[in-house]
């Protein structure tokens, strides 16, 4: 195992992500930010400086458990204050599984300004991945919104209620193609997009030989969009998801919320004289967004070469039985099961309210709200007045709770978020959907835990039938390690986890609007063993006020 160190400058540049001109966050003059490589066991370094000229910044590593780092995990107002403009904060983390993960920013709206990135972990040296193949292409997914994130804020904390809409375009490693389709031909009303010329938002290409299996890594950080993955003629195998290697399954294509990676594997099997359309659409929510698309370019076709095929159809974005039987299938492979009981049962309602005329997501009817002092600091160090409020979060909501319906009491509160998890405790999660403000509205959520990956130990509809019925029916025996999960409309998600990872986590949903208006909780997880903090990640707020008074004193 080695360190790997890499220098960053985060900062605000013109790019054109989907040919428009628009300013995004880059990386050392970059859009998306530098891939990072690592084997299993390696220590990442990164020296972040903020380059943004008057807001902070801090960086994620998503799917990076942080084992007894978790000051590191990046995430402001939580793990750590937010780096100040000209200032310097060091990540020094151990990447310690293989898999596909990525990073991206966690304050305010900023990942949806285009700050994120890939993270690849190659397993260790003479250790082999329980499958096989010949090559690697790597997708990371995300979608494009043409108004500021200042704009998008400012609306989603507005009375009345300014919802920032579909995304004006998706795009693959960066690119996209808005107000024109490289596949004209085959979309009805389409323009063809302009040919080469701008480097910012040329078509992705893939290069591929015949006759060789490749290891597709797929990864999706979108601000709102659920996604599904299709390529033209192949058939596609499911291996790993959030790092996790799964049972393999073959499938035509694969749907991806945000914060999910997967692996799949892709024989080049098909007409060698011919390239193939990859196509990414939306799902989950009424598209008004193109897909996007990239070419599986068969060498030596030339890359230029547009598939004579039209692309592969998104499948009905409402057509959710589809989107379960996916789900349903992904299992675990070789991982180690569940501890067979549980220490405690948490059920955390997801429903759409109001604070003040304004409109937030709350848990437990207790809507996130992110402090001035981080958690981590002000938990450790015993500053209780620092939180957002003195209410605690109850571990369940009252069972007669109708789902089906707005809330009864459509206004929340605001609470200190906080759930308190004992030292390596086993912990259940039941993550329970219900109808939005609107009626006949429930949409999809993909849940994301910091510090941990959980077993997913089933899903089911409408609302969660506790030890009578639905918890009797878990899958204790293959479920799935994941880091994310999706509640689909009007249903419920069951996760377990063992809390041995001291720290102080964010669960949340990862649509980034959804977790602006204050869609998490936070794990506080046997504080007392975190190590000594950084302190430049506790240099604000009442920790700052606390350390000088002590440095004074001392
Ligand atoms: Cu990728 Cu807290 O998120
Ligand atoms: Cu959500």
């Amino acid at each position: 195992a080695k360190a790997r160190h890499f220098r960053w400058e985060v900062s605000n540049m013109f790019w054109s992500p989907d040919c428009e001109e628009k300013v995004v966050i880059g990386i050392n003059g970059q859009f998306p930010g530098p891939t990072i490589r690592a084997k299993a066991g390696d220590t990442i370094v990164v020296h972040l400086k903020n380059g943004l000229h008057t807001e902070g910044v801090v960086i994620h590593w998503h799917g990076i458990r942080q084992i007894g780092t978790p000051w590191a995990d990046g995430t402001a107002s939580i793990s750590q204050c937010a780096i100040n403009p000209e200032e310097t904060f060091t990540y020094r983390f151990v990447v310690d599984k293989p898999g596909t993960y990525f990073y991206h920013g966690h304050y305010g709206m900023q990942r949806a300004a285009g700050l994120y990135g890939s993270l690849i972990v190659d397993v260790a040296d003479g250790e082999e991945e329980p499958f096989k193949y010949d090559g690697e292409l790597n997708l990371l997914l995300s979608d494009w919104y043409h108004e500021s994130i200042y704009t998008q804020m400012v609306g989603l904390s507005s009375n009345p209620f300014r919802w920032i809409g579909e995304p004006q375009s998706l795009l693959i490693n960066g690119r996209g193609q808005f107000n024109c389709s490289l596949a004209a031909a085959h979309t009805p009303g389409a323009k063809q997009c302009a040919g080469a010329g701008n480097r910012h938002c040329a078509p992705v290409i893939l290069p591929v030989l015949p006759n060789k299996t490749y290891r597709l890594r797929v990864a999706s950080t979108t601000s709102l969009a659920s996604l599904n993955l299709a390529v033209g003629n192949h058939k596609l195998t499911v291996v790993e998801a959030d790092g996790n290697y799964v049972e393999p399954f073959d499938v035509d294509d694969i749907d991806i919320y945000s914060g999910d990676s997967y692996s799949v594997l892709l024989t080049t099997d098909q007409d060698t004289s011919a390239n193939y359309w990859v196509s990414v659409g939306v799902r989950g929510r009424q598209p008004k967004t193109a897909p996007a698309l990239a070419v599986l370019n068969y060498r030596p076709n030339r890359a230029s070469r547009l598939p004579a095929s039209a692309p592969p159809a998104t499948p009905a974005w409402d057509d959710f039985a589809r989107s379960k039987a996916f789900t349903y299938r992904i299992l675990g492979r070789g991982t180690p099961p569940p501890p067979a009981t549980s220490d405690r049962r948490i059920e955390l309602l997801n429903t759409q309210n109001r604070m003040g005329g304004v409109v937030k997501w709350s848990i437990n009817n207790m809507s996130m709200v992110l402090p001035a002092t981080p958690y981590l600091g002000s938990l450790k160090m015993g500053l209780r007045s620092a939180l957002p409020s003195a209410a605690r979060p109850s571990d369940t909501f009252g069972r007669g709770y109708d789902v089906t319906r707005p809330p009864a009491n459509p206004n929340t509160t605001v609470g200190d978020n906080v759930y308190v998890l004992a030292h390596n405790a086993t912990v259940d999660v039941v993550l329970q959907n219900a109808n939005a403000l609107a009626r006949n509205v429930s949409e999809v959520h993909p849940w994301h835990l910091h510090g941990h990956d959980f077993w997913v130990l089933g899903y089911g509809d409408g609302a969660f039938r506790g030890d009578a019925g639905d918890a009797a029916a878990l899958n204790l025996r293959n479920p799935p390690l994941r880091n994310t999960a999706v509640i689909f409309p009007y249903g419920w998600t069951a996760i377990r986890f063992v809390s041995d990872n001291p720290g102080v986590w964010a669960f949340h949903c990862h649509i980034e609007p959804h977790l602006h208006m204050g869609m998490g909780v936070i794990f506080a997880e046997a504080v007392d063993r975190v190590g000594e903090l950084p302190k430049a990640a506790v240099s604000c707020g009442a920790t700052a006020t606390a350390l000088m008074a002590g440095a004074g004193a001392g």
